[in-house]
């Protein structure tokens, strides 16, 4: 249910098992009114109430006058959507007197090795993910609820994410645009949610909440299409049809980042993407990742504009930067890919009945 019955209960769209399609939208707000901010999220919140049920935010009648609802969703049914919404640094800054209510570990992420951030595709003071098995349901979603930002918020960047890379309990572990099997060791239990995703009773209002990270990691396609399939397996330390890691096994065997070849190299490279992202590397860290592949058409010189929208969800934005700090110093994965965007944002819980998301941030 959107609206939570439970003490605690966490938005959709993070703990949910991926849908097919995403769109992302971050907005800036054009205001400095916090009566604007709150009426702005009252009324998102029962627009995503309204869009999770299959239902338009409004009406559609020749006799009203203008729509409020745009109408290309009229027929689709809710396609599993879930609308996730985020509160960016920039929420807490001087404007709006809310600093003293900013969650503990809310900050820009600072600047990482091999960052090619482009201020085109970074930042947002708020963010809406809007998750569903039908593209137009989730993008009709994103459409309507910008739609009622207009004057209060204005859009800042956007990604179209055209297929989920990574998996639920429930799914088989699906593919991201560089052939490989992505999402099969990450956060899935509830112990593991508890432990590296949900906010404790210590954060307060934002007590079973959570940060998201999102990076637009852009993939240079034809590069990696020209790199051998033997080559490419040691850039992730798997391999491509099975996802089994190097060390032996199966797709869901543990890898050994110890176990050494004949001639004393380890099966997994060091600098391999699983040997540097590994929370056995990494001080015990998990994040869980939640990405879909996604393209804009081709680049100014002809090739194919592709990447991963990473998105990933974690107790401290700081575990990403831990894990990023390593990864853009070292991974092989470097050669063939370029974080072009990045943003942070607080995701509250989702509101009690009755009340909307983030309404705790103005008692
Ligand atoms: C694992 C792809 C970026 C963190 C993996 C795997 C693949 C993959 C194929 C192995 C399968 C799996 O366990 O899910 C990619 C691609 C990326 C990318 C194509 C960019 C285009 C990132 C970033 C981070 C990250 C930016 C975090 C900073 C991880 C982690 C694992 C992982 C934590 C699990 C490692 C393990 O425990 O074995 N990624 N990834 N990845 N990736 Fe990425």
């Amino acid at each position: 249910p959107f609206y939570a019955t439970a003490a605690k209960q966490p938005q959709g769209g993070i703990q949910t098992s991926p849908q097919r399609y995403c769109v992302l939208m971050t907005f800036d707000m054009s205001t400095t009114l916090t009566t604007q901010l709150q009426v702005l999220l009252a009324r998102w919140s029962a627009a995503i109430a309204q869009l999770q049920a299959g239902k338009t935010v409004g009406s559609v009648d020749p006799k009203a006058g203008v729509g409020d609802d745009t109408g290309e969703a009229l027929d689709l049914g809710p396609a599993s959507l879930t609308v996730t919404v985020g509160l960016g640094p920039g929420i807490f800054d001087q404007r709006f007197g809310l600093a003293s209510k900013k969650p503990a570990h809310l900050a820009q992420i600072p600047t990482l090795p091999s960052d090619n951030l482009q201020a085109a595709t970074t930042g947002g003071d708020l963010c809406l993910q809007a998750c569903a098995d039908d593209p137009q349901v989730a993008y009709h979603a994103i459409r309507d609820l910008a739609r009622m930002a207009r004057g209060t918020a204005t859009v800042r960047w956007t990604v179209l994410g055209f297929g989920r890379a990574s998996a639920g309990k429930d799914q088989t572990t699906p593919r991201n645009l560089m052939g490989f099997k992505d999402g099969t060791r990450n956060i899935e239990t509830e112990a593991e949610f508890e432990k590296f995703v949900w906010l404790g009773d210590d954060a307060g209002w934002m007590a079973g909440g959570t940060y998201q990270v999102v990076r637009k990691i852009e993939i240079n396609i034809e590069i990696w299409d020209a790199d051998f399939v033997g080559d490419q397996q040691s850039v992730f330390g798997r391999t491509k049809v099975e996802g089994a890691p190097l060390s032996g096994g199966t797709e869901h065997t543990t890898p050994d980042f110890h176990a050494k070849a004949s001639n004393g190299d380890t099966k997994i490279d060091a600098r391999s993407h699983i040997a540097l992202a590994a929370h056995e590397n990494n001080g015990g860290v998990k994040i869980h990742r939640r990405p879909y592949n996604y393209t804009d058409g081709l680049n100014q010189y002809g090739q194919l504009d592709a990447g991963l929208l990473f998105t990933a969800f974690m107790n401290d934005p700081e575990h990403f930067t831990r894990i990023q700090t390593k990864l853009g110093a070292s991974d092989r994965l470097n050669e063939y890919i370029s974080h072009i965007g990045s943003a942070v944002f607080a995701v509250p819980p989702a509101p009690k009945e009755g009340q909307y998301i983030g309404q705790g941030l103005f008692s």
